[in-house]
Order: structure tokens, then sequence, then C-alpha cells
């Protein structure tokens, strides 16, 4: 493999987020090890944790290797304990505005369903079955950062509560353009979801994406739906979405109600991705969905599968390595196929494992397929 050497920044943050990373970290070293994988991992404490211990989420060194590093492995940040630091403090080391200022608009949430979680899905196989969809979800604009927002006080003395939804065209082209791009690689299907029935920013949405389509990208086939009604064909019908591209608030709900699908959080992993910079590369950070999970963190037993996953993205998108991205994602379904089940995702009766066992279960897949 000869490609650029990447710097990859680890930040396990707080709760399960160690444990979980720990085992991403090792796949990781696998393919710089066994597939010369370029990447030169550094690990840098954060959160939580790095407050109790020198009284900062994290020192500024640690902000400046945030804005250098070509990717960032993200675990998650305890928000339980984090009520105890300062707001000032907290905005500093939140992920929004490692989202935001790095201009990471388009959040990728692949949902694949795979044989072995049929189970520990709630729905029936025959809904579940071949499920295969990718959610953007933008992510730099929308509910999450509009002005004016707050909470004011009333003449009467009440209070009054504001968010701003807001989208520019240009910040809705740049999205889109992903999600046509995306599909084109894919089954060739993009649905775009808004609520332009009701807010005058949805239907500019649907405007701005039909425009595009038809002057880039006619040979991909768009359909519109309304939020509300996609979340509906979430579970209804979920084997029929191939690509969905939402504004930030929409992406958020809406891929909560798609992890449903697979049963449990712990197998979702995320891309957030910026758009790629005049020296060709591209500003990245992947994390799984789950959050923190305080209740079983520093027992083992968290699911590391939603981290792993997450290293199958870095693969493709930050290494542009799409064989080895495939390689460790046949590695996760061979070591579900051999059996490997934490506790979130076993059946009932089933023999579980811990979460280093898993990561056992997916290096010795990966070397079995090498
Ligand atoms: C997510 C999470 C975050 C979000 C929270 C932790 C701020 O729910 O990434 O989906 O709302 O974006
Ligand atoms: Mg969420």
């Amino acid at each position: 493999m000869s490609m650029n050497e990447m710097d990859v920044l680890v930040l396990p943050g707080d709760g399960v987020g160690p444990e979980v990373t720990a085992q991403a970290v090792r796949v990781l070293e696998w393919f710089a090890d066994r597939r010369k994988l370029p990447a030169t991992l550094t690990e840098r404490s954060f959160g939580g944790s790095n407050w109790q211990k020198h009284g900062t989420l994290m020192p500024d060194e640690t902000w400046e290797r945030i804005n250098s590093a070509d990717a960032i492995l993200f675990g998650s940040v305890d928000s339980l304990d984090q009520a105890k630091i300062p707001a000032e403090e907290r905005r500093k080391g939140s992920l929004l505005r490692m989202r935001k200022s790095l201009d990471l608009f388009a959040n990728l949430r692949p949902i694949k369903m795979l044989p072995a979680l049929s189970e520990a899905s709630p729905y029936k196989p025959r809904i579940t079955e071949g499920v295969d969809f990718v959610i953007i979800r933008e992510l730099t604009a929308g509910m999450y950062f509009g002005t004016p927002r707050g909470v004011e006080r009333l003449p009467d003395g009440t209070r009054r509560g504001v968010n701003t939804h807001t989208y520019t065209e240009a910040e809705i082209l740049r999205v889109a353009r992903f999600g046509f791009e995306l599909a084109r690689t894919r089954r060739n299907h993009l649905t775009s979801v808004d609520k332009g029935n009701v807010m005058e920013s949805g239907a500019m949405w649907r405007e701005i994406v039909t425009e595009l389509h038809r002057a880039e990208f006619s040979d991909v086939v768009l359909e519109h739906m309304l939020a509300d009604n996609c979340g509906m064909q979430l579970s209804r019908a979920p084997r029929r979405f191939d690509v969905i591209v939402t504004d930030n608030l929409f992406g958020d709900l809406l891929s909560d109600c798609a992890g449903a699908i697979l049963g449990s959080l712990g197998m979702l992993p995320s891309a957030s991705l910026g758009a790629i910079g005049p020296d060709g590369r591209r500003k990245a950070l992947y994390e799984p969905i789950h959050g923190s999970a305080p209740d079983i963190a520093g027992q083992g037993i968290a699911n590391p599968l939603g981290s792993i996953l997450s290293v199958v993205e870095m693969l493709r998108w930050t290494f542009g390595a799409p064989e080895e991205a495939a390689r460790l994602e046949a590695a996760v379904a061979g070591a579900l196929a051999m059996g490997a089940r934490t506790a979130d995702i076993a059946a009932p009766g089933e023999g579980t494992t811990n979460t280093a066992g898993m990561g056992d279960a997916v290096l010795q897949a990966l070397e079995a397929g090498r």
C-alpha cells in the first residue's frame, strides 16, 4: 500500500469510551502492522476524567492536535459528570465545538443488518433482512447552531425558550451534493428528508435538492420524503432506503430510529467529514453513536463494534482504502457468525463475551481472512 502517512488522534474520553476505543485501536494497529496502513496514532486524555485530574476537559495542546489531525477516533464524553463542570469549560471540550470548528458538515451513519443480529432486533426478520442504507446528517447548521437562541424573561415574568432553524443555500447544496455522490457509489437512490409542508426552510431545502438533481445528478433516483413519514418508513420498510440526506435535527432523531433496527446502539458507527481541502485531505472524526453508557462503564462489557466499525469508515474515507474497509467489515461479520456476542446483542440464552473478547474475535477473523 503506498499512500500518505495519516495522523490519527485517539480521544477515548469517558465512560465506556476508553474500553471500546482500546479495541478499535488494536484493530487499527493490526492494519498498520499487517497491512502496512500508513497510520501514526497519538492518544490524548479528554473529557470528564481529564477534568478530574487536571481541571480542564483538555489542554490547549490537544485542541491544536484536534485541528491538525487527519482523523480523530473519538470515544465518548460523559454528560453526567459534566454537569459539575463550569459551562465555559464544557463548551471548550464539547463535541459540537469540534464538529463546528472543523466544519464537519457531512455526518454518515451507516445502518447495515447482519444475519447474526436478527435475534437482537426488535423487528421481524422479513423487515430487517437485507437492510443496508446510510443516513447523511448535516452537522454544522440548522437547529443546533442557529441564532437567536436562549431563554428570555417575558414582561409577565414567565419565560420563553428560543432556538432557530436556519440553512443557507450553500449549506444545503454541499450536503446534498455529498448525498448524490455517495448514492452513485451505492444503489443510486437518494431520499431527501425535510418538513417542507410546514417549514419555509424545508420547502427551500426541497427546491435546492431538486435543482441540483436536475442540473448535475439526473442519473440518480431522487425522492423527497417528509420527516415524520420517514420515521414511519424506517420501521415499516427500511430496506427501501439507500442514502438518506437530511438536516441536523431530523438526522439526529432519524438515526436513533434507524439504530433500533439493529437492536443495539452499540453496533452503530459514524463518520463526520469535512470538505476536501486544497491539500487533497479532508478533516474527519469517527465515533460510535452510543454515548458514554455510565451504567455499564468500567465493567469491560460494552460492545466495541460501533467503534471498530467506525474504523471501517476511517479506512474508507481517510485512508481511501476500500478493500481494507471491506476486509474489516467482513471480519466483524465473521466474528458475529462465529458466535461472538456482547450482552447487548445476545439473544436470550446465548453465551456472551466481554469487550476485549469481541476485540479478540475480530482480530482472529482478520488473521483468518489474510
Ligand atoms: C448524536 C448525539 C449528539 C447530538 C449529542 C450527544 C449532543 O445525540 O451525535 O447523535 O445530538 O448530536
Ligand atoms: Mg443523537
